[in-house]
This record gives C-alpha cells, sequence and structure tokens, in this order.
C-alpha cells in the first residue's frame, strides 16, 4: 500500500516556467540550474523519445573506438549523467555528473530556456537528435503506458489532447525542436534527426565522429553501425531496460525498443486527428526552416 502510494506521488508533475517537468526534478531545482558545465562538456539533448538511447549507444562506441566489451560495462542509463534526473535518495543526475572525470558526456531533455546557464556560458558541445513529432507522440503514449513512474497517459483520443496541449513531460514538442533548431548556429550544436539515422545511419554516425574530434577507419564505422542497429539493442540487456524493475518499466504493457520505425504514426492517427494535427502544426511551427520526413 505504502509502494502504491509513493508510486503514485511520483507520478506527479510541477511545472518550472510553464513547462511540465517530473516533481522530484522540480523540487531539485536550484541545484539543477546552479549545475557546472565545463567547456570540454557534450551534452546530448532531446525530447523525450526522439532516439536519446540509441544515440548515447553511438557517442559510448565512437569514444570507445567500436570496443564492444568497453561500452557493456553498465547499463546505458548509467553511461551519461542525465542532468535533471532526481530520484532520491539515489545520487541525481547533477550529483553523478559533478564525481564523473573530464571530459564528460552528459545527457538532457531539458528545452534551451531551461538549460542550466553554464552550459552556453561555457560554450559545450550540444549534439541534438529530432524525430517527426507524430513518431514522437506515438512512441511517449506506449512509454507513459508501462512507464509506472510518469502519468498514466489514458486513452489514444486522451493522450492526444495532452501532446498536442504540451501537457506532458518535458513540454511541448514544437518549442523544444524549435528552440535548439533557432540556435544551432550560435553554438556548437551538431542537430541530427531520427529518420536520417534510420535512412543512412553510417553518414549520420560519420557526423557524430567528426563533431567529437574522433577519426576511425572504415571497419570500426561498419561495427559501430551494426552494434547500434534496433535488433542488436533490442536484445542488448544493456540497452533495452530489461534490468529495470517492472514496477518502474512494465515492459509487458509495451517493450522500450518497441518499433524503432518510421511512420508508426499511420497505425495511430485517425485521418480527422491527421488533419487536425497538421493544422496546428502549422500554426505553432510558422516561420521555422525545420523540415522532418514523416515517412521512409
Ligand atoms: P519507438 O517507441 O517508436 O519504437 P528514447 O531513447 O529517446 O526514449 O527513444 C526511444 C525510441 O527510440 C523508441 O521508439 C525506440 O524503439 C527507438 N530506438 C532506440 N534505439 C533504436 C535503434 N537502434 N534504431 C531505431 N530506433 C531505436
Amino acid at each position: 500500500m505504502a509502494m502504491t502510494t509513493e508510486l503514485g506521488e511520483q507520478k506527479q508533475l510541477k511545472e518550472v516556467a510553464g513547462i511540465p517537468l517530473q516533481a522530484t526534478t522540480v523540487d531539485n531545482w536550484s541545484q539543477i540550474q546552479k549545475f557546472e558545465a565545463k567547456p570540454d562538456d557534450l551534452l546530448i539533448c532531446t525530447y523525450p523519445k526522439s532516439g536519446t538511447t540509441w544515440i548515447q549507444e553511438i557517442v559510448d562506441m565512437i569514444e570507445h573506438n567500436g570496443d564492444v566489451e568497453k561500452c557493456q560495462q553498465v547499463i546505458i542509463q548509467h553511461r551519461h549523467p542525465f542532468i535533471e534526473w532526481a530520484r532520491p535518495p539515489q545520487p541525481s543526475g547533477v550529483e553523478k555528473a559533478s564525481a564523473m572525470p573530464s571530459p564528460r558526456i552528459l545527457r538532457t531533455h531539458l528545452p534551451t530556456q531551461l538549460l542550466p546557464p553554464s552550459f552556453w556560458e561555457n560554450n559545450c558541445k550540444f549534439l541534438y537528435v529530432a524525430r517527426n513529432a507524430k513518431d514522437c507522440m506515438v512512441s511517449y503514449y506506449h512509454f507513459q503506458r508501462m512507464n509506472q513512474i510518469l502519468p498514466d497517459p489514458g486513452t489514444w483520443e486522451e493522450y492526444f489532447e495532452t501532446f498536442i496541449s504540451g501537457k506532458v513531460p518535458w513540454g511541448p514538442w514544437f518549442d523544444h525542436v524549435k528552440g535548439w533548431w533557432e540556435i544551432r548556429d550560435r553554438y556548437e550544436i551538431l542537430f541530427l534527426f531520427f529518420e536520417d539515422m534510420k535512412r543512412n545511419l553510417k553518414h549520420e554516425i560519420q557526423k557524430v565522429v567528426h563533431f567529437m574530434g574522433k577519426n576511425l577507419d572504415e571497419t570500426v564505422l561498419d561495427k559501430i553501425v551494426q552494434e547500434t542497429s534496433f535488433e542488436k539493442m533490442k536484445e542488448n540487456p544493456l540497452t533495452n531496460r530489461s534490468t529495470v524493475p517492472k514496477s518502474i518499466l512494465d515492459q509487458s504493457i509495451s517493450p522500450f525498443m518497441r518499433k524503432g520505425t518510421v511512420g508508426d504514426w499511420k497505425n495511430h492517427f485517425t485521418v480527422s486527428q491527421n488533419e487536425r494535427f497538421d493544422q496546428i502544426y502549422r500554426e505553432k511551427m510558422e516561420g521555422t526552416s525545420i523540415k522532418f520526413c514523416m515517412d521512409l
């Protein structure tokens, strides 16, 4: 009983400047904002369900020159401290990052306006991965169904409304993507798309290699491509979240590595939802030059 109440409390969202975040994150907000970034930090930035785990595995393999054994020593969630993560009594993301030797690779889902200011002040490198809004919504819906510490998404129809109104953890997809896209030339930002990674993974990996200042030969690149395929990562217990207790991620409801495709939205959106979404998308994304691929 106590457990249920505790989990119920953890599911709550609170807001920071209008952005819903996990309550435990908001309770730790001053520590997060005071985080001291360093000039050689690389920050992996994503809106939730946009390929965070995928890019983490790629970055980790690049950092270790394709040495699978070095990458497979610890589960993916523990490789790159999650800056806004707070779940007492576990050490927070800030504490984990502070204890980590440089050069550090960190991760966040925060929109630009909520990022701890020291990341900008130190001109850190940012690696942003964006995914088209419709697939992102579908993936987030299934994730919120199986994630026992995030709010229950309700029915698909209900979730559709929640997502477009931005009342999901980490706020609206639209502002998140726009925010990072608009500043891509002002900071050292490599902006990647999930759909490009699906289309030509090797090409996108090469961009990351270059961005990280590395030089890897062809065989290593090919190995990274193989090791970071959906199939490999789905069966790898270090990347598929199978070690997370069912009381947190219930993979019998929906697997963490669910489909990993482009265009699954077509199996969820009704014709009228699609029309409505396209209209809202046009309004919210007006004036931006960003273009997404919706199907391969
Ligand atoms: P789906 O739910 O559409 O399958 P995140 O890591 O940001 O939470 O994103 C999770 C999404 O990325 C899931 O999408 C997951 O299947 C997909 N994903 C993870 N690794 C992938 C890979 N190697 N190739 C393709 N998709 C991948």
